[in-house]
């Protein structure tokens, strides 16, 4: 019987530090994650600073429980695999710097993941994956359409060309005066609307899977500002809604045109945006219609975690790929 592969994850790209022991890339031992929301909170969005100071502060703890809830010892584990990027290039090192440490220690190899890949593995461990596939990564840092033949090979096919899907969320949010993260806000406000507005839809020229969401946000903005200089209250809810509905609309078409021009037999959903009710809903429909089978994982694995990382470092890992004690954060890092 060939022996399990057991490896430790650590996530600390933007504001959860987290580590996280997977069997198999595919077994959730344990999944430790410390949010940081509640710190930066009342300055509306994530400060880089105050991001790296927490990660320094939480690191080993998180590492030190993962394991103890998986209940393994540092024989077990056979590699650390780490987030190299995208994302913040302080909060990054921090992890970064912990892997190689522990790694060295332990002397096991240490693997570099690239975040948008956790993003798509964290399907794995929920669902088998199966080949062509379609994933739609969608965050407050990412959105991007990815086309993979196989494990471990990703092609961009389409991305944001401004703001991260979350982000317009986010920003939204601010405007009609939501707290943050503003993506959960909109998405609850949006069930009370009655009537809701319509605001433009980004479709970029024909053909691309590119998307943008910039255009729409500040129409967003217009609509709000032109009604407080007439006076006129705003039914916000009707607006979360129209604004919501215009972003989804984009995003299902786009994707089911993708499965369909790739052939795609299964089509995966992943990263903070994910949890939104009215893009699980629409996209659950769009896939019936389209006969594709769709994988959304659980709200605990769409947000930033550390088993994502050590499902995708397993492929990495197992490929016979591995990072030296010169590795860097990429904040940057591209996909392919
Ligand atoms: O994946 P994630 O936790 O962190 C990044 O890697 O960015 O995603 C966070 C983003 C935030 O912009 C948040 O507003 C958004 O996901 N989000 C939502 C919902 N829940 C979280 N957006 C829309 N609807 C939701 N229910
Ligand atoms: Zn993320």
């Amino acid at each position: 019987m060939t022996k399990n592969t057991m490896i430790l994850g650590i996530e600390t790209s933007c504001d959860e530090t987290a580590a996280a022991v997977v069997e198999n890339g595919t077994m959730i031992r344990s999944n430790i994650v410390a949010s940081q929301i509640k710190s930066h909170k009342r300055f509306g969005g994530v400060v880089p600073e105050i991001a790296s100071r927490h990660h320094v502060e939480q690191i080993t703890l998180v590492c030190e429980a993962a394991l103890e809830e998986a209940k393994v010892t540092w024989n077990e584990i056979d590699a650390v695999a780490v987030t190299q990027g995208p994302g913040l290039v302080g909060a990054l090192l921090v992890g970064i710097s912990a892997a190689k440490a522990l790694a060295f220690s332990k002397g096991i190899p240490l693997v570099a993941v690239n975040h948008i890949a956790g993003h798509i593995y964290a399907n794995r461990l929920v669902a088998d994956m199966h080949f062509p596939l379609v994933a739609l990564i969608v965050s407050g840092g990412h959105t991007e359409l990815v086309y993979m033949p196989e494990h471990g090979v990703y092609h961009l096919i389409g991305e944001t060309r401004d703001d991260a899907a979350g982000e317009a969320f986010d920003k939204v949010a601010r405007v009609l005066g939501l707290p943050y993260p503003g993506g959960p806000e909109i998405d609850r406000l949006s069930r009370e609307a009655e009537n809701p507005i319509e605001f433009p839809r980004a479709w970029l020229e024909e053909g691309s899977y590119d998307f943008s969401f910039s255009g729409l946000k500040s129409a967003v903005l217009n609509y709000v500002h032109n009604a407080e200089q007439r006076g006129e209250a705003i039914n916000k809810a009707n607006v979360a809604a129209g604004f919501q509905e215009s972003v989804i609309e984009v995003l299902v078409e786009k994707t089911l045109r993708a499965v369909g021009e790739y052939g795609a037999k299964q089509l995966l959903v992943a990263g903070g945006v994910a949890a939104n009710l009215g893009l699980r809903e629409k996209m659950t429909a769009a896939a019936q219609k389209h006969a594709v089978e769709l994988v959304i994982p659980p709200l605990k694995l769409c947000t930033d975690n550390a088993a994502m990382i050590a499902a995708a470092g397993t492929i990495n890992y197992l490929k016979g790929v591995r990072a030296d004690l010169s590795l860097n954060a990429n904040p940057g890092l591209q996909l392919t």
